[in-house]
């Protein structure tokens, strides 16, 4: 039976064969945003992601790389995992096929279908796709894959089938039961009419290599590699076990709400794992969802093709709310769309930089001037009609948002939200606040207080809506509007006029810094910087540089170390590449206040412009400074610091400085010549 309090979606499970692109990032960052949210709209919500480790093609990889077939997979699923952990994807588990769990899971369902009658062994001469780890219909040694174009392999096997034949009217009559199954519609109508024109029996077991799930009775034959990885969307809950607590937990979220997959694998699981979930009696995944593909320049990203972009890249310069917002913003969720480094930054400036982050801003810097840092009493019967044109878009914001958001319409979701955001910004332009508060009356005070609600309620709606999607950046404006955790919010009940009067603000800080045309240079050389170590690494290794081999502990020797003419040098420990300095984002800045902190007899704030914005500094150099006579002084800042907090107060960055002595007495780091403010170092 259902449970409908819960909700489980699931990504496909990663090849380990190439290091995780934006491609990949994707699909996760889509689950992830749709998890959040589940999760925020009470339900008792699973996310499974995973890597898919078995087969010829990593069996080969592995041996490419001149390592053993554990070895690599270990490598690589851990670089998955280790990105989802920098971008704080919420998976709740992270299943690998090569576990013990799946495995036997995997056992189970296999001997489940050969009870039923569902499986025989046959034999298979015919041509073999070993990129798509598909028998297909081509003829003759080396023909192309009419999947992929790839040659083919020519095989002959001994093998076990599955009856798909047997399947073709309980999919088709399934499909036309659940029209929700497949989405969205033209791969539904794809699907149906693959079905329709009749299905052969599927080879579900190969001899040709070792690497995998062996066939239970019969080790000679390992697993067909997507019978394998099509189950861990049970194993990883539980089935195949005889534990009480994972069969409790299968029967919790079984069946999948939500199997989200790219395009390229709509057959395997709206035709192949309906049918052995069909034919093993076990309920199927309420909804298969296809989305389309990112393309970089012109063509789909793929490690094959070459043209992948690491999300490291995006991550170092812009951070994880950019890549995450640009790819539900800019691409139509189900069709194809396409990254560029241009559009990235025009994204990010236009709507977060420009649009949310000076919505949160001036809204909260207003609230901190003009009401000491608390949210004012709107004047309850003097709303003029913009004011209640606000309010009403607020509450139809929320309405569009949620019926767009929970049908996968994240662009649009995104775009509605952005509506608010742009209507905002103009009321406050209009309705100038600034003007307002130069004037001293009891009217013009309560109306300065009713745009200043006004706009920090919408900015409240927005950043609670937009949270599943920036989490980081929505997290912390809610904690500048002074609510705390922003994760508690229950999303079903938002509603406008919420925020309560009186809240103490936070701490305010700038969320998202105006990039320019320097960090899309500075992404450009970050991905050639890596393409050309990937290069390096996947040299076999006769061809690396001399002494990168030496065993550990042992010593290299000087001769030994030195790189051949045509290989690149190897990195010193000590050293750093270019990549690594890049990361620094070194720029003048202006120090317009500096003052003591009570209490802290060694540290000084300031606030330092940097060109796009004023930064709270707090620095260990009261000692060596007289406050007063740093204003105006320009010093180099370390402007892409995590923000730390010294003495409560929160410092945004690091003023760079000699230190001399030992007690390390600072001396600023200055220019010669007259430089503008902002100007970056490099
Ligand atoms: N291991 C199989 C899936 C088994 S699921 C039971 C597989 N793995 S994969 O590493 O090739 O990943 C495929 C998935 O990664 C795609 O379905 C898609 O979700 C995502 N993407 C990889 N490249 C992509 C793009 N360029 N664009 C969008 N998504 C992409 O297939």
């Amino acid at each position: 039976m259902d449970n409908p309090g819960k909700f489980y979606i699931t990504t496909p499970i990663y090849y380990v064969n190439a290091r995780p692109h934006i491609g990949h990032t994707y699909t996760t960052v889509v689950c992830d945003a749709v998890a959040r949210r589940q999760r925020m709209m009470g339900l008792d919500t699973w996310f499974l992601t995973g890597t898919d480790e078995h087969g010829q093609k990593i069996e080969r990889s592995a041996a490419a790389a001149g390592c053993s077939p554990r070895e690599f997979v270990d490598k690589i699923a851990g670089e998955f995992r280790a990105l989802w952990d920098r971008m704080k994807i919420t998976y709740d588990d992270f299943i690998r096929t090569t576990e013990p769990r799946h495995m036997r899971g995997v056992q189970a369902l296999f001997m489940r279908l050969q009870e039923r009658g569902y499986i025989y062994k046959g034999s298979y001469s015919g041509q073999y796709c070993v990129f798509d780890e598909l028998y297909v219909d081509a003829v003759g040694p080396g023909a192309p894959c009419p999947e992929c174009g790839r040659p083919t392999e020519t095989v002959h096997e001994e093998n076990y089938f599955f009856k798909l034949s047997a399947m073709e009217d309980r999919l088709l009559k399934y499909y036309a039961e659940h029209p929700d199954f497949i989405r969205p519609e033209t791969r539904r109508n794809e699907v149906v009419a693959f079905v329709r024109s009749g299905l052969r029996d599927l080879s579900v077991s190969r001899t040709s290599f070792k690497w995998g799930i062996p066939v239970p009775n019969d080790p000679q034959h390992v697993i067909y590699v997507w019978l394998d990885a099509l189950a861990n969307y049970m194993t990883a809950i539980g089935f195949g076990s005889e534990n009480p607590k994972d069969q409790e937990k299968l029967h919790r979220y079984w069946p999948a709400d939500v199997h989200m997959i790219g395009k390229e694998i709509v057959r395997f699981h709206c035709v192949y794992w309906p049918a052995f979930l069909l034919a093993a009696d076990l309920p199927l995944p309420k909804s298969i969802i296809a989305h389309g593909w990112l393309l970089f320049e012109e063509s789909k990203m793929s490690k094959s093709r070459g043209n992948i972009v690491r999300s490291e890249t995006v991550l170092d310069t812009l951070g994880g709310d950019a890549l995450r917002y640009f790819l539900l913003r800019e691409i139509v969720f189900g069709q194809d769309g396409s990254f560029s480094f241009d559009a990235l930054v025009a994204r990010f400036n236009s709507d977060l930089a420009n649009g949310l982050g000076n919505l949160a801003s001036r809204t909260l810097s207003m609230i901190a001037r003009y009401f000491d840092g608390e949210v004012p009493y709107p004047s309850p019967s003097e709303r003029t009609p913009a004011d209640e044109a606000i309010a009403k878009l607020g509450e139809q914001t929320i309405a569009d948002f949620h019926a767009q958001f929970g049908q996968f319409q994240f662009s649009r979701a995104l775009e509605t939200a952005w509506a608010l955001v742009a209507a905002v910004n103009k009321y406050i332009v209009e309705n100038e606040p600034w003007a307002v508060a130069e004037r001293d009356d009891q009217d013009s005070r309560a109306r300065l207080a009713t745009i200043l609600y006004t706009s920090a309620e919408a900015l409240r709606i927005v950043t609670a809506l937009t949270h599943p999607v920036i989490p980081d950046a929505t997290a912390r404006i809610w904690t500048q509007l002074g609510l705390g955790e922003i994760g508690q919010v229950d999303l079903r009940s938002l509603a406008w006029g919420q925020l309560q009067l009186g809240t103490k603000l936070g701490p305010i800080e700038a969320v998202f810094p105006r990039a320019d045309k320097s960090t899309i240079e500075r992404m450009q050389q970050m991905e050639q910087q890596r393409a050309a170590d990937a290069k390096q690494e996947a040299l076999p290794p006769s061809a690396q540089p001399a002494g990168t081999d030496a065993q550990p502990g042992q010593p290299v020797t000087q001769a030994a170390a030195s790189p051949s003419p045509s290989a690149p040098a190897p990195v010193a420990d000590s050293k750093i590449t270019i990549d690594d300095f890049l990361k620094v984002e070194l720029r003048v800045g202006e120090i317009k206040v500096a003052e003591k902190v009570k209490g802290a007899d060694k540290l000084l704030r300031m606030e330092v412009d940097i060109g796009t914005e004023v930064r709270q500094i707090v620095a260990g150099i009261a000692k060596a400074y007289e406050p007063e006579k740093l204003v105006g002084r320009k010093v180099v800042i370390v402007a892409n610091l995590q923000p730390r907090k010294l003495r409560g107060l929160e410092s945004n960055g690091m003023i760079v400085a000699a230190s001399l002595g030992d007690d390390g007495q600072p001396v600023l780091a200055g220019f010669l010549e007259d430089v503008p403010v902002g100007a970056k170092l490099k």
